[in-house]
């Protein structure tokens, strides 16, 4: 069985928040979600609006252009939100701890493609595209595995 999730319009930055915030509801420990786009897409935005959900007093969510990987307590346990574009060899995602995080703690990570052959198998991979309106994105999804698939089109419904 394989679940198709269907794409959907972000009208505006609260409606990122919105579904942000859904999504993270129903992740587990070991669930990763490959953050794909150009930059000024809207990764960032969507992992701190999923993080900040997930927290009982919203914290800073600085994006980890610099330091890579920030991590965060929430109610779901650790959460993890790499910005791997400076990432040089796939290797360093090892010495980074993230290949661990990724069967024990919920991973966003922007610039998956610096993973190679490094991405978990069952990580979704989100696509945030720019539309012709400066406040909408679009937002498409890929691969997953059938079980975080199934959880989040049930969020999403
Ligand atoms: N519908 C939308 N969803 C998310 N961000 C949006 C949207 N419309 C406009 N934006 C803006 O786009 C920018 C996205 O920046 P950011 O998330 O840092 O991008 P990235 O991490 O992909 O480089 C933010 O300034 C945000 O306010
Ligand atoms: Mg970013």
């Amino acid at each position: 069985m394989s679940i198709t999730l269907p794409n959907l319009l972000l009208d505006t930055p609260s409606a990122t928040t919105e579904i942000a915030s859904r999504i993270g509801a129903c992740l587990i420990a070991g669930d990763t979600l490959l953050l794909h786009g150009d930059i000024g897409a809207g990764k960032s935005y969507f992992a701190r609006a999923l993080i900040q959900s997930l927290q009982d007093r919203p914290e800073d969510v600085p994006s980890p252009t610099f330091t890579l990987v920030q991590t965060y307590e929430t109610q779901l346990g650790e959460v993890w939100h790499a910005d791997l574009y400076r990432l040089s060899d796939p290797g360093e995602a090892e010495e980074l701890g993230l290949t661990d995080a990724f069967s024990s703690a919920i991973c966003l990570i922007e610039w998956p493609d610096r993973l190679a052959s490094l991405a978990p198998k069952g990580a979704l991979s989100l696509h945030f595209q720019y539309t012709d309106n400066n406040t909408q994105r679009d937002l498409s999804f890929m691969g997953g595995s059938d079980t975080l698939c199934t959880r989040i089109s049930r969020a999403l419904a």
